[in-house]
């Protein structure tokens, strides 16, 4: 007899298994008792027909709590009523890990009360889905930049640089200087495909933003791609086939994680078409403005939500928004060679309601300009001579951009708030477990 987990059911059907399990849920009555199993891979169910089980088995699956933990002994068999299509007819049970008044009962709790039990939340199905997903997702990014020849190229997190501008850094001591939580890898990136032509970071980011929305997270992991000799065009082709392998990805390997959230694979499907639609950010202001529906929008602000699902909605595709006004984007973007007010750079903006997946943009290599550019962001030069060096010696056309890796799981599984997307959210007021 094997030990197996319950994803591997399928393997194994009328032979006898042993499986590692916990209880989330039972019903039974005189003669039969239904255990509602999972092992981290999988729920199903366990059948246990107190004729065909000893006294104390059957004792035993009548008293077993939710939450406790157990070996099952059995066989497998099919289940065509389930998601998972397989369930297994107990003979025996070995208790393991007591469990005595679970905090999470099936019934509905508030969101603070989950939030505060998150460490035991995470043992649900909705949150087994996404966090799959979120590992699937890591797991393709790495697959699709290796095939592309990318190199990983990890940023530091300790830094002493703003990338995104000075208002939202997380400041702490580095012995006797200032230091700040990681914002971005950009900076370090430029100076990996300078050396290695093509580079990706993935890592923690960190972002003091007072913002309370269901997109900002204060922690969150960004996908940082980098390439030399490369302009803005050619990173919007990796960007949008980037986006595409990842919802491929989830389609092949996800199927019965997207069952269990209720997301239709026929809307995802339709993301894996390209190219997706491109329209500068004059466009995008004409829109709204032709919409009737947003009478404060004019030239020179950012988008807030509603105006980014407007967009996004009208195409119902993922969206290109290009060349953004200079004065609300950062400090290295490429100025556009004949309008002074906007840059080369593009936000993705998910379909859907999820906003902005993607910023990148096309960099600036004058040394005079970005000197002056640093200036009037507020940062201090002395600090960015190494990224000036970068112009310095040998430097080329470059492109590259970030994804944030919860905003795209968010998107890609339909989940309603980011704090959905990572295991254990930062949040505004959120700091434990
Ligand atoms: O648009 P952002 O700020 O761009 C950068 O940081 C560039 N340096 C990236 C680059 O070109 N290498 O952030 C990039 C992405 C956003 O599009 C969004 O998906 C995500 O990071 N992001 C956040 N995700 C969750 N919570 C937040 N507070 C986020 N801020 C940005
Ligand atoms: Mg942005």
């Amino acid at each position: 007899m094997e030990t197996i987990s319950i994803v591997d059911s399928k393997k194994y059907v009328d032979k006898k298994v042993k499986i590692g399990v916990w209880l989330t849920n039972k019903r039974s009555s005189g003669k039969i008792a239904f255990l509602q199993l999972r092992d981290g891979t999988a729920y199903f169910q366990g059948v246990v027909v107190k004729s065909d089980v000893s006294e104390e088995t059957f004792a035993l699956a009548k008293e077993v709590k939710q939450e406790e933990s157990m070996y099952v002994i059995g066989t497998i068999h099919e289940d065509a009523r389930s998601h998972f299509g397989y369930e297994i007819e107990i003979e025996d049970i070995e208790p393991v890990g007591a469990s005595k008044d679970y905090p999470i009962s099936p019934k509905d709790h508030g969101t603070d009360f989950l939030m505060d039990h998150r460490h035991l939340w995470l043992r649900s199905k909705r949150q087994f889905a996404i966090i799959k997903i979120r590992s699937e997702l890591i797991r393709a990014t790495y697959a699709f930049f290796h095939k592309e020849g990318f190199v990983k190229f990890d940023a530091p997190i300790l830094t002493g640089s703003a990338p995104e501008g000075t208002t939202e850094l997380f400041h702490t001591e580095y012995f006797d200087k200032d230091a700040y939580l990681s914002q971005s890898g950009q900076l370090y990136e430029e100076a990996g495909a300078m050396a290695y032509g093509k580079v990706f970071s993935f890592g923690p980011t960190f972002r003091a933003e007072k913002s309370k929305t269901r997109r900002h997270l204060i922690e969150f992991w960004m996908i940082e791609p980098e390439m030399a000799f490369t302009h803005q065009e050619e990173s919007l082709e990796i960007q949008e086939k980037y986006i595409a392998y990842l919802v491929q990805s989830v389609l092949d390997n996800c199927q019965y994680e997207l069952k269990l959230l209720g997301r239709d694979p026929k809307v995802l499907q339709r993301y894996t078409k390209l190219p997706y639609p491109r329209i500068s950010y004059d466009e995008a202001i004409e829109l709204l403005q032709k919409s009737g529906d947003f009478p404060d929008v004019k030239w020179g602000k950012d988008f807030g939500s509603p105006e980014e699902t407007y967009l996004a909605e009208h195409f119902n595709k993922p969206v290109f928004v290009l060349n953004y006004p200079k004065a609300i984007k950062p400090f290295y973007m490429k100025p556009h060679p004949t309008r002074k007010d906007v840059v080369i750079c593009a936000d993705l903006l998910a379909p859907e309601g999820y906003g902005e997946i993607i910023g990148g943009s096309e960099r600036a290599t004058d040394v005079a300009y970005l000197e002056k550019q640093i200036e009037k962001a507020g940062l201090d030069k002395a600090d960015y001579q190494w990224y000036l060096d970068l112009r310095r010696y040998g430097s080329v056309p470059h492109s590259g951009f970030g994804l944030g890796l919860e905003r795209a799981v968010t998107w890609i599984t339909g989940e309603e708030h980011i704090r959905e997307a990572i295991p254990f959210p930062r949040l505004l007021n959120r700091i434990y477990p």
